[in-house]
C-alpha cells in the first residue's frame, strides 16, 4: 500500500453484538401512485403479464431482491382510501378521485389481489388503515375482513370473495404521515394520538396477534419533530410495538460530499426518536421498549419538477418516476448501513418505493422491465446483510460538509451469519477523489476466507441506468486480500462495497 493514501481501520470480533438483524429492515413500499400498481406490477395485456394481470417480470427482480415486507397501499394515498371500494367483484368496484396525488383511481387492485401479489413474491404486507378521512370502524372492519376466519358479516364477504382462508397480516400502521399539512385530514399530535389509540384498541379487540405502528414524523425537518412524537406517543406507547420514521434526501445544489453525508442525519433523526421513545417509557414508569420503522426512505427529488407539470385526473400517469443516478445508490447504501448499525432498534424499514415510483425497478409500457442504480445496494445488504449486526471500533479520516462537521470517508457495517458461517463487510469510501486503504482486522473469525469483494463505481457521480442498458453495475474488485486474520484492500474513490469471507 502506498503511503500517501488516506488510510481507515476496523477491527471485528463475534462478542461486540449489536443485535440480530431483523430481516425486515430490507421491507419496501407499493402504493396507488402513479404507475406503481397500474402499469407497474399490473399490466394486463403485457407479454409477461399472468392470467390476473401481474407482470411475471417484474415479479422476478422482486423475488431477486428477496423482500421480506411491502408497506401497501399508501402513503399519502391511504388517507382518502374507502378499503370497501377494492374488494369484491371488479367489474362493481367504482372508479374515485384520488386526491392525494390527484388521479383517477380505477380500484381494479385491491386488498386481495395485493395480497396474492405479495404471496407470490413471497413478502409479507404492512397494511396501513386510514386515519386521514376515517377511522375506528374503517380499520376494525377491514381487519376482521381480512384476519377472522369466518362466521362474521366482514369475513363471510371475505370468503364471498373467494378467500376461504383469512389473510393473516400481522402489521399494521396506524395511518401515514398525519404530521404533514399535505395529508388528507390531517392532525394534531394530540388529535393524532387520541385517535390512533382508539384504533389500536379496537384493532386489537378483534385480532390481538397484530402488531402496530405509531405514525411518527415524515421527516426530521418537520416543525412540529420531534415534539409530535413525545405528544402522540403519550397516548399510543402501550398500544404500538413500533414508531415510524420517514426520510427523504435530494442533492438539490449538486453538492455531492455533503449528499454523501446526509446519514449522519438519518444518525441524528434515528437517535432523537429512540431517546424520545425511552423518555415517555420512563415516564409511563413502562417496560416496554418501543421499536423503530423507517417505513419510508430513499432519495426523491429528481422528478419534482416534471411532476409539477402533470395535468390532473389521469389513470396511472409516471409521478415520481426519479432517474437514480450513482451517488444516489451510494447514498441508498449509505442509509441501509445506518440501518444496520441501529439494527438494537430499527426493526423494519420500507425503501420506498419498490416499482416505476422513486423504485428501485422500472418497467416500460409493452415493454422491459429494468434496474436502477439503487437496485444494486439494496440486493446486496437483503441478501448478504442478514445474521447479527457487529460493532467494529472504526478509525477514519473524517471531512466537513457543508451542513455536517467530521464525516468519517469510510462508513462500514458488519453482519455475522452464525448458521451460514459468513461474515460481510459493507464499507463505502465517501471521498470523491481519493481511493482509502482499509484494513480490517478480523482475528477472532479464525478459519474464514475471503469468498468475494463486490464494488459498485462508476468514474461519473452522475450516470444513470436505463431501459436501453445499465451502465452502473456491481463488479467483482481486484486486489483485496486476506492473510493472519487481517483483511487489506484499497476502496475505490466514491464506491460501494462488499466483503465477503466464509468459514472454510
Ligand atoms: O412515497 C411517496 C410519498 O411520500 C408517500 O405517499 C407519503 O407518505 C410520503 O410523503
Amino acid at each position: 500500500m502506498s503511503s500517501d493514501v488516506p488510510k481507515a481501520a476496523l477491527i471485528v470480533d463475534k462478542s461486540f453484538v449489536i443485535a440480530e438483524v431483523d430481516k425486515r429492515i430490507y421491507g419496501s413500499f407499493i402504493e396507488h401512485l402513479g404507475r406503481a400498481v397500474y402499469g407497474g406490477i399490473y399490466e394486463p395485456g403485457h407479454a409477461s403479464a399472468d392470467e390476473r394481470g401481474f407482470r411475471n417480470d417484474v415479479k422476478s427482480l422482486v423475488e431477486v431482491l428477496d423482500v421480506p415486507i411491502i408497506r401497501y397501499p399508501g402513503g399519502n394515498f391511504v388517507s382518502g382510501y374507502n378499503w370497501e371500494d377494492g374488494v369484491g367483484p371488479v367489474e362493481q368496484r367504482p372508479k374515485r378521485l384520488e386526491l392525494a396525488w390527484r388521479t383517477i383511481e380505477l380500484n381494479e387492485v385491491g386488498t386481495n389481489e395485493f395480497m396474492d401479489w405479495a404471496r407470490e413474491v413471497g413478502s409479507e404486507v404492512m397494511m396501513a388503515v386510514n386515519l386521514g378521512t376515517r377511522g375506528v370502524d374503517a380499520a376494525r372492519n377491514l381487519l376482521e375482513y381480512c384476519n377472522h376466519p369466518g362466521g362474521t358479516y366482514w369475513s363471510d364477504l371475505r370468503r364471498k370473495h373467494g378467500y376461504e382462508k383469512p389473510h393473516k397480516i400481522k402489521t399494521w400502521c396506524l395511518g401515514n404521515e398525519m404530521d404533514g399539512p399535505w395529508q388528507i385530514g390531517q392532525k394534531t399530535a394530540a388529535e393524532y394520538g387520541r385517535l390512533a389509540y382508539e384504533t389500536a384498541k379496537a384493532m386489537r379487540l378483534v385480532d390481538p396477534d397484530i402488531e402496530l405502528v405509531s405514525c411518527g414524523s415524515s421527516s426530521s425537518a418537520m416543525q412540529t419533530f420531534p415534539e409530535w412524537e413525545a405528544v402522540s406517543l403519550e397516548h399510543t406507547y402501550d398500544v404500538a410495538d413500533y414508531v415510524s420514521l420517514h426520510q427523504y434526501y435530494g442533492n438539490r445544489d449538486n453538492d455531492s460530499a455533503n449528499f454523501l453525508a446526509r446519514t449522519m442525519d438519518l444518525e441524528h433523526f434515528i437517535h432523537t426518536v429512540t431517546s424520545t421513545c425511552d423518555y415517555i417509557k420512563a415516564k409511563k414508569r413502562s417496560k416496554k421498549t418501543m421499536y423503530l420503522s423507517v417505513d419510508e426512505w430513499n432519495v426523491w427529488y429528481h422528478s419534482n419538477d416534471s411532476d409539477a407539470k402533470l395535468e390532473p385526473w389521469t389513470i396511472g400517469p409516471p409521478q415520481l418516476e426519479d432517474i437514480y443516478n450513482f451517488e444516489d445508490a451510494l447514498l441508498v447504501g449509505g442509509m441501509l448501513i445506518t440501518f444496520l448499525k441501529h439494527a438494537d432498534r430499527v426493526k423494519m424499514a420500507c425503501l420506498a418505493q419498490l416499482v416505476n415510483v422513486i423504485a428501485p425497478i422500472m418497467t416500460e409500457k409493452g415493454g422491459v422491465s429494468w434496474k436502477q442504480t439503487i437496485f444494486y445496494p439494496y440486493l446486496h445488504a437483503s441478501k448478504y446483510g442478514r445474521g447479527v449486526s457487529l460493532q467494529p471500533i472504526v478509525k477514519s479520516p473524517k471531512y466537513d460538509a457543508q451542513d455536517y462537521t467530521d464525516v468519517p470517508y469510510l462508513d462500514s457495517a458488519i453482519v455475522y451469519n452464525e448458521e451460514a458461517e459468513e461474515l460481510t463487510i459493507f464499507a463505502i469510501n465517501r471521498h470523491l477523489e481519493d481511493e482509502l486503504d482499509l484494513t480490517c482486522d478480523i482475528r477472532g473469525f479464525e478459519g474464514y476466507s475471503l469468498t468475494e469483494h463486490i464494488v459498485l463505481h462508476h468514474d461519473d457521480l452522475k450516470a444513470v441506468n436505463s431501459a436501453a442498458g445499465e451502465r452502473v453495475l456491481p463488479r467483482r474488485a481486484k486486489g483485496t486480500e486476506y492473510r493472519d486474520g487481517f483483511v487489506t484492500t484499497r476502496l475505490q474513490k466514491a464506491s460501494w462495497n462488499v466483503i465477503r469471507l466464509r468459514k472454510s
